[in-house]
C-alpha cells in the first residue's frame, strides 16, 4: 500500500473515524519531518502498540523563535513519506500552514513554570508554540496514544503537564533517545553541521556523561557539576555552550543540591546550528 500524504483536517478526521470503527487503538507520532532513526523509533513503538498509526509532518512556524532557523529547517517531504511507508505507518498528515493556522486565530496554550527554565528561557515563546500545535494535533487526530522522544525532555514535560491540566483523553508515551555510535543524539539539525562541527558536536554528550559520572561517585552540587560540564565543552573550540543545567525531571525547575532523580540538560551552538541533549540520572 502506498502512503499519500493527507493534506486536510477533514480528510484526516474521516480516515481516523473509519479506522476507529474497527476498534483499532489510534496512535499519533507528531514530527516536523526530516525524519531520522529517532523518529523511526517512535514510529516502531507506535506500530507495535497501535492498530492505526498517524505520523504528522508539520514544520510549525509558531515554535520557531529565530526566523532563519525556520527558513533553514529541512523539508524533504517525499523522502519523509517513503520513510513512513517503510515503517508501515497508516497515514502521513502533512498540512499546509494555512490549514493549521487561520488568519483569524487568537488562541494559544501557555503552560506554566515547567515551560520557563532552560529551553523556555533561551527560546521565548517556543513552548507556547509547541503546546498550541500539539493541542491542535491531539484535537485533530483524537488518538489514544501519542509518542514523544526523551531527546526533548522539557518538551515532553510541558506536554504531560498540558495533557493533565486540560484533560486530554490521551496516553503520552516516552521513547528513549536514539544516538549515533559516538553518542550524538540524532536530530534533523545534524545534517546542517559541517564535517568539523559534526566531529565536535559530541561535546554535549561527553559533558552529560562526565557530569553523570561525578554524580554517581557522590557529587551533589549543581555548581560543581556545571563547572565539570563547562570544562569538558571547553575542549571543543568550535562549540559555544548556551546552558548546562540540572532540573527536576517532572517540574523542570532548577536543582541546586541533588537529593533524588535529576535531569541534566544542555544546549550548544556550532556555527548557526543549535543542538540540545539531556540525560536522566537516578541517585
Ligand atoms: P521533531 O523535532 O521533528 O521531533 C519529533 C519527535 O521525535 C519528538 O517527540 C522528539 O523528541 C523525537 N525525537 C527527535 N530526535 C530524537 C532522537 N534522537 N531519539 C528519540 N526521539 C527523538 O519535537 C518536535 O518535532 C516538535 O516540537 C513537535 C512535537 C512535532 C511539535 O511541533
Amino acid at each position: 500500500m502506498s502512503v499519500v500524504p493527507v493534506r486536510t483536517i477533514a480528510e484526516l478526521r474521516e480516515r481516523v473515524r473509519v479506522a476507529r470503527r474497527t476498534r483499532a487503538v489510534i496512535g499519533v507520532v507528531p514530527t516536523m519531518g526530516a525524519l531520522h532513526a529517532g523518529h523511526g523509533s517512535l514510529m516502531e513503538r507506535a506500530r507495535a502498540e497501535c492498530g492505526f498509526v498517524v505520523v504528522t509532518v508539520f514544520v510549525n512556524p509558531t515554535q520557531f523563535n529565530e526566523p532563519a532557523d525556520y527558513s533553514n529547517y529541512p523539508r524533504p517531504l517525499e523522502a519523509d513519506v517513503a520513510f513512513c511507508e517503510a515503517r508501515r505507518v497508516d497515514i502521513v498528515f502533512a498540512p499546509a500552514e494555512a490549514e493549521m493556522y487561520s488568519a483569524e486565530a487568537q488562541t494559544s496554550v501557555n503552560v506554566g513554570e515547567v515551560a520557563e527554565f532552560m529551553e523556555g528561557h533561551c527560546r521565548p515563546g517556543h513552548f507556547r508554540g509547541v503546546a498550541t500545535v500539539v493541542a491542535k494535533l491531539l484535537n485533530i487526530v483524537a488518538p489514544d496514544q501519542a509518542y514523544f522522544g526523551e531527546k526533548d525532555a522539557q518538551q515532553l514535560a510541558v506536554i504531560r503537564r498540558m495533557v493533565a491540566d486540560l484533560n486530554f483523553p490521551v496516553e503520552i508515551v516516552e521513547v528513549p533517545t536514539v544516538r549515533e555510535p559516538d553518542g550524538l543524539a540524532l536530530s534533523s539539525r545534524n545534517t546542517r553541521l559541517t564535517p568539523e562541527h559534526r566531529r565536535q558536536a559530541i561535546a554535549l554528550h561527553e559533558a552529560l556523561l562526565a557530569a553523570r559520572a561525578r554524580i554517581l561517585t557522590g557529587e551533589r552540587s549543581a555548581t560543581e557539576l556545571k563547572r565539570v560540564a563547562a570544562e569538558v565543552i571547553a575542549r571543543y573550540p568550535a562549540v559555544l555552550l548556551e546552558y548546562f543545567e540540572l532540573a527536576d525531571p517532572v517540574r523542570m525547575t532548577p536543582v541546586e543540591g541533588i537529593s533524588g532523580p535529576v535531569r541534566l540538560a544542555g544546549a550548544i551552538r556550532l556555527g548557526d546550528v543549535r543542538l540540545i541533549d539531556n540525560m536522566l540520572v537516578s541517585v
